[in-house]
């Protein structure tokens, strides 16, 4: 069962990137091409009904399986980058870190008004990435139809600030 499968691959890394976090390193995930597509495809079957025109992946880790997924649907990736990586015209969106500030951007043409835009990253966490996202997406006339992650932390309660953009969640394994 992947969920199983996915639970025996993530590996944990104590104390990084800082002392007391516990990281879940999916780069085992990546190096079983089989277990790749098994992600995509367990995707594809829970994200069936929900009608998306667009994914948009976040940096870095986000990119991995929102291309792969996008490419199956068949439909366009766009990339939400940290500060300062996307060479046209950006919109910004700031959120808080544990210490400090965060800003991501998107570009200004990336999603047509009106389109239906499902979030991708590999891992929630508090959710402030991806409602940051969210806001970026809509700030461009988007619509959030849904929310996709490897990995949810539900101990950390990221999930209850995703409801008021969408309630399609989707997460292959929580912890
Ligand atoms: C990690 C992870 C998510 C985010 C989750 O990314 O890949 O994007 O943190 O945290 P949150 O729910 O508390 O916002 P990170 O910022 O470490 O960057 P990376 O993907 O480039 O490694
Ligand atoms: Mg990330």
């Amino acid at each position: 069962m992947l969920e199983q499968k996915l639970r025996s691959v993530v590996r944990d890394i104590p104390d990084f990137p800082t002392p007391g976090v516990v990281f879940k390193d999916i780069t085992p995930i990546l190096k079983d091409a089989g277990l790749c597509m098994a992600i995509v495809d367990d995707l594809v079957e829970r994200l069936k009904g929900i009608d998306i025109d667009v994914i948009a992946g976040v940096e870095s880790r986000g990119f991995l399986f929102g291309l792969m997924l996008a490419t199956r649907l068949g439909i366009p990736f766009v990339p939400i980058r940290k500060q300062g990586r996307l060479p046209y015209k950006t919109i910004a969106e700031s959120y808080k870190l544990e210490y400090g500030q965060a800003t991501i951007e998107m570009h200004e043409d990336a999603i047509d008004p009106g389109a239906r835009v499902l979030v991708h990253d590999d891992l929630l966490a508090t959710g402030g990435t991806v409602v940051a996202s969210a806001k970026l997406i809509e700030k461009l006339g988007g619509v959030v139809v849904g929310f996709s992650f490897i990995i949810s932390l539900d101990f950390l309660k990221g999930e209850g600030r995703l409801t008021r953009f969408s309630d399609n969640i989707i997460s292959l394994v929580r912890y």
